[in-house]
């Protein structure tokens, strides 16, 4: 198929401008390899992995394609000593849920001592790797390390002024993380709600205001959408929760299937989970605790406190009880395998586009 050339097919030797978005804990070398042999570019969620894991990780992709991938981090933050009242509203507000799937009352994930040690650590491997993309989200690390290996730097913006303070920072890419968007809030400038600009409005006023190739992120899920960013000026479309119902993601079978049954109005964006804004699918366990707990700890401790019932649910088939990241056109998702869906959505994006088969 022919596929008219875009800045970001250009600078990275793509087949089509589609990016399989990073997504930590769904991401496989599988799917990423499966997305970049395809023509599109696969990520790696590497934020919570450790440095080890993150190596095998990036080798096992390598085995698989010998096309471009990227490599994803969270620019993590360390979090502040939580109050013990904090820690007791959230042990309180917790209590129904740990018994309902059997989790101790103080069970807690072990979490890094130091989250920007571990993003330290973290970079030190994207270097020695020498990754083809590294991307990263929540704010902007140290870059001239990753610059000196020569690989492509693609930072998250949900504002405009986020997206300026990328391109100071000397990114390549800008990627622009709409209100729609499944996941993590990327806000680091503003507080997020002020930071949730929907992307018809995002795209164009970020395009406007950078010099750089823009990829445009958030409810985009077919090829209507990817032909949508680009006439909006996007170079490239990045698409998340697409992905994660393929095959090779291995997001849970319950996540899978929430995505394919939920309704445009099933997502909201909270913070309950992880301490920091995500949009999610809103199950009982996320009404409950807005509903019930006055503050979330800071990210990521209050995802020690709330992962444990999480994966206690997963293994239970609980999926009331789960944390579901979703856009906000979940209900488009197709249960194909990745190679599948890069293909049908280059097809149905030309067939809007047009020009030559
Ligand atoms: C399950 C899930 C996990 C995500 N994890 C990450 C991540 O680790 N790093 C990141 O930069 N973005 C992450 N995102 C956000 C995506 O990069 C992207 O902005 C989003 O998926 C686009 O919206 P869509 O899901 O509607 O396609 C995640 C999104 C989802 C759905």
């Amino acid at each position: 198929m022919h596929w008219p050339a875009t800045q970001l097919t250009q600078r990275l030797g793509l087949r089509y401008p589609i990016v399989q978005a990073p997504m930590a804990g769904a991401t496989s070398p599988e799917l990423v390899a499966a997305v970049s042999n395809a023509g599109g570019l696969g990520s790696l969620g590497g934020a919570l992995m450790s440095p080890d894991a993150l190596r095998q990780a990036i080798r096992d992709i390598r085995r698989r394609t010998d096309r471009p991938f990227n490599v994803n981090l969270f620019v993590w933050h360390d979090p502040a000593e939580p109050e013990p009242a904090a820690l007791a509203a959230v042990r309180a507000a917790l209590a129904p849920f740990r018994s309902r799937v059997g989790v101790p009352e103080d069970a807690v994930l072990p979490l890094p001592p130091s989250p920007r040690a571990l993003l330290e650590q973290q970079l030190a491997v994207v270097c020695e790797e020498t990754v083809p993309v590294f991307s990263f989200a929540f704010g902007i690390p140290p870059l001239a390390e990753v610059q000196r290996t020569g690989a492509v730097i693609a930072g998250t913006a949900t504002t405009v002024a986020e997206a300026a303070a990328l391109e100071e920072a000397g990114v390549d890419l800008v990627v622009a993380q709409g209100a729609e968007a499944g996941g993590h809030r990327g806000s680091f400038v503003a507080a997020f709600e002020e930071s949730m600009i929907g992307g018809l409005a995002l795209i164009p006023q970020i395009v406007d205001r950078v010099r750089l190739p823009v990829v445009a992120a958030g409810g985009i899920m077919d090829g209507r959408g990817i032909a949508a960013a680009l006439a909006l000026g996007a170079q490239g479309a990045q698409l998340g929760t697409a992905f994660l119902a393929c095959a090779e993601s291995t997001a849970h079978p319950l996540h899978k299937a929430a995505l394919r049954r939920s309704a445009d109005t099933d997502t909201c964006v909270t913070a309950v989970y992880s301490g920091r804004p995500a949009r999610a699918v809103r199950t009982t366990f996320i009404a409950d605790l807005e509903a019930r707990l006055p503050a979330p700890l800071d990210f990521p401790l209050q995802y020690g406190w709330t992962g444990p019932v999480h994966y206690a649910a997963a293994d239970k088939g609980d999926g009331d009880l789960m944390f579901l990241l979703a856009g906000q056109a979940a209900a488009l998702a197709r249960s194909l395998g990745a190679a599948e869906l890069v293909e049908a959505l280059a097809q149905e994006a030309q067939a809007v586009i047009g020009g030559p088969a």
